[in-house]
């Protein structure tokens, strides 16, 4: 503590609450774009606050990403509690398998002891096989649990970092780039108000189901962050807690 406060951790920590609105921020040490071991770092910040909440929430959702992948690593196997439920938060086929909401659930299952719940789909599904799938009773019963989620966990995505590096869709890359993205989170797009400016026609997790959690974790890092990290907060539930690193908050706050 004494550490954090002589690097301006914790300062920065309450400049960061008062900008983005929220009640909890987290700053790792430096910055994950130069230096990935602080993504690790992020990672077992975030598993810690997560099993925090294990003795009280039981339906946990989860979406997918390297930094969804980071907090899967860092989750310890000592505490089993097989009364846990993860929950892909979306379909997610289409980027890789290891950072897919799937794998990540599973993992955080096979760690914990507890069951999960997977959804294999496109990711971009025409809206003709959309209509269908909603139709499906097993889809359908994933939707409800959304309902039921205790705790959501995810990551905030850099949209041009998306278009360029990710199989997007040329809907996709076009609503980016003139639409305005800047940031992406459960498969929806926001420009820098926080509107919706595009979503991925993908079974997932609502935006007015995350907004009912109980707890929210929100986990991205790095400088290259820092615009998608101010534009998802324009809307993010106010109990989300922000974890990050010191490259995404001196940014966001020399850009505000
Ligand atoms: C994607 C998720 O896989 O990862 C997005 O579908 C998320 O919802 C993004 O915003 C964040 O990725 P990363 O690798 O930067 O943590």
């Amino acid at each position: 503590e004494f550490m954090r406060e002589m690097s301006g951790l914790s300062n920065m920590e309450k400049q960061l609450k008062a900008i983005l609105g929220i009640s909890q921020v987290l700053i790792l040490p430096q910055d994950s774009d130069d230096i990935p071991a602080v993504k690790t770092k992020i990672g077992k910040e975030a598993a810690r606050l997560l099993e925090m909440k294990f003795p009280l929430h039981k339906k946990i959702a989860v979406t997918g990403g390297s930094t969804m992948a980071a907090i899967s690593k860092e989750i310890s196997s000592d505490k089993r509690d097989r009364s846990l439920q993860f929950i892909a938060a979306r379909g997610g086929l289409g980027e890789d398998v290891l950072h897919q909401a799937n794998t990540i659930a599973s993992l955080f299952a096979e760690k914990t002891g507890g069951a999960v719940k997977t959804l294999y789909l496109p990711d971009h599904l025409s809206a003709e096989a959309y209509e269908m799938m909603m139709r499906e009773p097993v889809i359908k019963e994933m939707m409800d649990l959304y309902d039921e989620t205790d705790v959501v966990v995810h990551g905030i995505g850099n949209a041009e970092e998306i278009a360029l590096h990710r199989k997007s869709s040329p809907e996709e890359v076009e609503m980016i780039r003139k639409g305005g993205a800047v940031s992406e989170a459960f498969g929806y797009y926001f420009d820098n108000e926080g509107n919706v400016v595009y979503r991925i026609r993908t079974a997932g997790i609502q935006m007015e189901q995350v907004q009912k959690a109980k707890a929210i974790l929100a986990v991205a890092g790095g400088r290259s962050k820092a615009k998608a990290i101010l534009s998802y907060f324009n809307i993010a539930p106010r109990q989300t807690v922000l974890v990050t690193d010191e490259g995404a908050a001196r940014k966001i706050i020399e850009l505000t």
